[in-house]
């Protein structure tokens, strides 16, 4: 079973001022794999509490996978993927590469968005942006490489089957 964090990164939402889309789409998603959402949170845009709830969610949930979404524009506010850099251990581009090459295909405007994804211990973390549709386009990007990934990190030797050599 993998288990997964949802931290949605929204000053107006963490207020209540806007409700959260984004969040709860991405649970619908993950569950419709099969996976399980263990936690979920609202934080505002702030580095701090970003990296704080990101620290703890992996290596006090010991999550599979976290998923974040919101805050990886050019606003001056936006620092979900500044707070991810500053916590991995190590960077995957392949992951948001492959997200904004699709999502190009879809919209220009996914240049403008500026997630990452990355590994910290054996969690593997991944920006998403902040609309439920950007999210949702970008989920199916990823989903199929996720079990996979996960495998790799927990060193499991399934993961091995996958392997051509
Ligand atoms: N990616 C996809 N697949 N679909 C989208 O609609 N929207 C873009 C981009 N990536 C979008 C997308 C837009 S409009 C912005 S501003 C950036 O993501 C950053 O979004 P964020 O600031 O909400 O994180």
């Amino acid at each position: 079973m993998i288990r997964v964090g949802i931290l949605t990164v929204s000053d107006r939402s963490s207020r209540g001022e806007r409700e959260d889309l984004s969040g709860p789409a991405l649970k619908t998603l993950v569950q419709e794999q099969g996976w399980e959402v263990s936690v979920s949170s609202i934080v505002p845009d702030n580095l701090e509490v970003i990296k704080s709830t990101l620290i703890s969610w992996v290596d006090f949930e010991k999550l599979d996978l976290v998923l974040t979404t919101g805050g990886t524009g050019f606003a001056q506010r936006d620092i979900t993927p500044e707070a991810t850099l500053e916590i991995i251990d190590r960077n995957a581009p392949g992951i948001a590469e492959a997200m904004r090459a699709q999502s190009l295909k879809i919209t220009d405007h996914a240049m403008l968005s500026r997630a990452i994804a990355g590994i910290r211990k054996t969690t593997l973390i991944v920006n998403f942006p902040g609309s439920p549709k950007a999210a949702t386009e970008n989920f199916a990007v990823i989903q199929s490489v996720i079990p996979h990934a996960i495998q790799l990190l927990k060193d499991d030797p399934a993961a091995e089957g996958s392997h051509q050599i």
